[in-house]
């Protein structure tokens, strides 16, 4: 057994292998109890993989880990019990009502009636689908569905909870109800959440910690402001001074703050910084007492896609400005071959 020091994940160069290709490549990482934890990475990355590994869906080829405690290749069945999983693809039954779904899965787990049906109202409450409870879920649109495998999901009292990919194919308020749902969740007595995600929006607004992975490695790992600072120089202050825009830029040009000072066609001024909302007003006094008046300035924060950008000189989404439905953008990327 591998010390985990209580830890709800972790995970020693865990790694699965489809013939010569790995999709996960010796991942080493811990997840705290409590925490909510988010895997980042493109299509392809091995997000799914990863989490089938740690949900006892498929075996590690190489490395081990443990869930809750007990360790995904020798207590399988142990995991099992200790966790709550929701899959990529939605699974809730259409044929049931949304109470049935999660009645029957209470009943796998040999929930006494009584509590289950208990927690089964509590869940539907928590999820905003009390009124709805009795209606088949092939009259719930896609958010409600994802709603309701969250309830599902978490019937058993699991102590980690695994999402992949909670929002996709979800539009912009059904992934705000989500988030809500999963802020809520969060900090319930013992529960760690793990989710996967490739947007970088979603991930920096819910996570703790953030692993970004890229071809079945992590390339970073930390906080979303950690990430952030091991960027250095990317926050940008953009702004426009009334006249005498040469003047300011040679003055800027010699601020020990200013990393690099950049003026576009349309007279905007770009000065990159390590830490602009600190180096703004500094920026301002500067050109004041220099008499240079700011016509207009704003800080430009650093992003995680910038993280991504410095880690592996790529864009986390080429799609992004495409804006394609969803499918389109999760599968329309290339594979290897053998899947
Ligand atoms: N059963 C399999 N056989 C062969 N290759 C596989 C198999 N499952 C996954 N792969 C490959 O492993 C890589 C990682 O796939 P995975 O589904 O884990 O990525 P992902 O990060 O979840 O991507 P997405 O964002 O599209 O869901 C991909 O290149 C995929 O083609
Ligand atoms: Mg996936």
């Amino acid at each position: 057994m591998m010390d985990t020091n209580g830890a709800a994940i972790s995970a020693r160069g865990l790694t699965k292998r489809f013939g010569a290709f790995a999709a996960v490549d010796a991942v080493t990482f811990e997840v705290r109890r409590g925490e909510l934890f988010g895997v980042l990475g493109p299509n392809g990355a091995g997000k799914t993989t990863l989490t089938r590994m740690l949900t006892t869906l498929i075996t590690p080829t190489v490395g081990e880990a443990t869930v809750a405690g007990a360790d995904v290749t020798r207590q399988p069945e142990r995991v099992r019990e200790r966790i709550g999983v929701i899959p990529q693809a939605l699974t809730s039954d259409l044929d049931l009502t949304g109470w049935e779904n999660v009645d029957i899965y209470g009943e796998f787990y040999g929930i006494h009636r009584r509590i289950r049906h208990q927690r089964a109202r509590e869940l539907l409450r928590l999820v905003g689908l009390s009124e709805r409870a009795g209606d088949l879920v092939a009259t719930y649109s896609g958010g409600m569905r994802r709603r309701l495998e969250i309830a599902r999901g978490l019937i058993h009292s699991p102590e980690v909870l695994f999402l992949d990919e909670p929002t996709i194919g979800l539009d912009p308020q059904s992934r705000r109800a989500v988030w809500d749902l999963l802020e809520a969740i969060r900090g319930q007595t013992g529960l760690t959440i793990s989710l996967t995600t490739h947007y970088m929006d979603e991930a920096e607004a819910l996570c703790d910690r953030i692993a970004i992975v890229d071809g079945g490695k992590i390339i970073a790992l930390g906080s979303p402001a950690e990430l952030k600072t091991m960027v250095k120089g990317s926050d940008r202050i953009e702004l426009e001074v009334t006249g005498e825009s040469d003047r300011a830029v040679a003055l800027l040009k010699q601020q020990p703050y200013a990393l690099a000072v950049a003026r576009d066609g349309s007279g905007q001024i770009a000065v990159t910084v390590d830490d602009g909302a600190r180096v703004m007003p500094r920026l301002i006094a500067t050109l004041d007492e220099a008499g240079v008046s700011v016509a207009s300035i704003r800080l430009e924060r650093m992003s995680l896609e910038d993280v991504f950008i410095q880690f592996t000189g790529r864009r986390l989404r080429e799609e992004t400005s495409r804006k394609p439905g969803f499918f389109s953008m999760s599968m329309g990327m290339p594979r290897p071959p053998g899947r």
